[in-house]
């Protein structure tokens, strides 16, 4: 599909040649200057940085096989990523989660962790991995200042786990998760995507299995955005998770959700902990989204499923970085971004970058 024409679907207001107000005597412009507010006053304070593009599984839903991953070269350093944070912080970032691809098979990780703590404003650091290599890294991330880990886990079983991720390492995984919990992570979040023919083996197990550990499990619906040949069908609908893990595991009743949260939560009615609902395709939380994303090779996106983007690492590489540059390029991305994903429109277009590319 032409740019053009992708474009006329997604951005029928034209909003891409609309500029983000200019700073002015007038105080509520000044406020919108200083901070990642959008055309639909969504604030922006949370910021996802893929660290790598590489992973060392092949989940089909989010890569093929043969994947060519980018040359080294081309990925920001950590300097570069935490000067970018710093200017990020200085317009209301306060949040950052790490991605992959596999953030862990970015090499001595604690050390961009550690960088990233110290950036003033900066509240809260997350990283999302698969697990495989957790065990060994779990004790010197903690170490680093970090707190919060989410971890991938579709099935406990080592053989669907083979087919889901075309390589072996389920216990990796779960010897991750054990050493995330002894070395104090909290909370330690699972998720899990749920495709129709595969989840429904796999929802009971891994909510006993999070239940007993005091994990937050949390499926994801499957979305429009990997390697393989998404189709509707294929999405094991929130509604019926929650049916099925309230019959065959234990009552649920809903929880207090934080709203800018991508998922919905639930508890067990016996207190036995809570199970979340990241339902993109059957309930999207467009409206309420605080993200913006860095990919590894230094582009920012306004949204997972962006068409376009916007280079920021001329803008980081070099002697002196251009901090107000950056600024400028956040806030035009953010004044840009649209109303939702569209994954149930008729013109829904998929973004060439699969999921491992961009970050989870
Ligand atoms: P915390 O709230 O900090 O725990 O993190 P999170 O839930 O935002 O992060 P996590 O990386 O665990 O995200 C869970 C899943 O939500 C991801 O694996 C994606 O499948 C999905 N997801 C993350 N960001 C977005 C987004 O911007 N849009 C949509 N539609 N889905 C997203
Ligand atoms: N649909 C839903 N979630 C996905 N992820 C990757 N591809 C998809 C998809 N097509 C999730 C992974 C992981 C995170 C990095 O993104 O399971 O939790
Ligand atoms: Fe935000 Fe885009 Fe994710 Fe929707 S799909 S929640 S707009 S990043």
């Amino acid at each position: 599909m032409s740019d053009e024409r992708k474009t006329a679907l997604r951005w029928p207001l034209g909003l891409l040649e609309r500029q983000p107000p200019a700073p002015g005597p007038d105080s509520s412009l000044a406020a919108h200057h200083s901070s990642l507010i959008d055309t639909f006053g969504r604030r922006h304070n949370n910021l996802r940085v893929s660290v790598t593009d590489r992973c060392n599984l092949r989940c089909t839903y989010c890569m093929p096989e043969d994947v060519t991953f980018r040359d080294k070269s081309e990925l920001l350093t950590f300097e570069e990523i935490t000067a970018f944070v710093r200017v990020a912080a200085t317009l209301g970032v306060n949040k950052v989660r790490l991605t992959g691809g596999e953030p862990l098979m970015r090499k001595e990780l604690h050390k961009l962790v550690r960088l990233i703590a110290a950036v003033p404003g900066i509240m809260d650091i997350g990283v999302t991995t698969n697990g495989i290599l957790l065990a060994e890294q779990a004790q010197s991330l903690f170490d680093a200042g970090l707190r919060r880990m989410n971890v991938s886990l579709d099935t406990l079983d080592p053989g669907r786990f083979r087919e889901l991720t075309r390589r072996d390492g389920v216990e990796r995984v779960i010897a991750g998760l054990d050493a995330a919990k002894r070395a104090g992570f909290a909370p330690i979040k699972v998720n899990a995507v749920a495709i129709r023919g595969f989840a429904e083996y796999d929802v009971v197990p891994l909510a006993r299995y999070c239940r007993d550990n005091g994990f937050e499990l949390r499926f994801i619906e499957y979305m429009p955005i990997g390697a393989d040949l998404w189709e509707r069908e294929k999405v094991f609908f929130a509604s019926e998770i929650l049916a099925l893990i309230g019959r065959e595991v234990s009552e649920l009743m809903p929880a207090n959700t934080d709203p800018s949260a991508p998922a919905l939560e639930y508890a067990y009615r016996d207190g036995s902990g809570t199970v979340g609902v990241i339902a993109s395709v059957s309930r999207p939380f467009c409206s309420s989204c605080n993200r913006i994303r860095l990919t590894a090779d230094g582009k920012l996106r306004n949204c997972l499923f962006a068409l376009d983007e916007t280079d920021v690492k001329e803008l980081l590489r070099g002697s002196s970085i251009n901090e107000e540059a950056i600024k400028g390029a956040l806030r035009q991305s953010v004044w840009a971004k649209w109303e939702g994903h569209e994954i149930n429109a008729a013109t829904f277009v998929k973004p060439d970058r699969t999921m491992h590319a961009i970050g989870g």
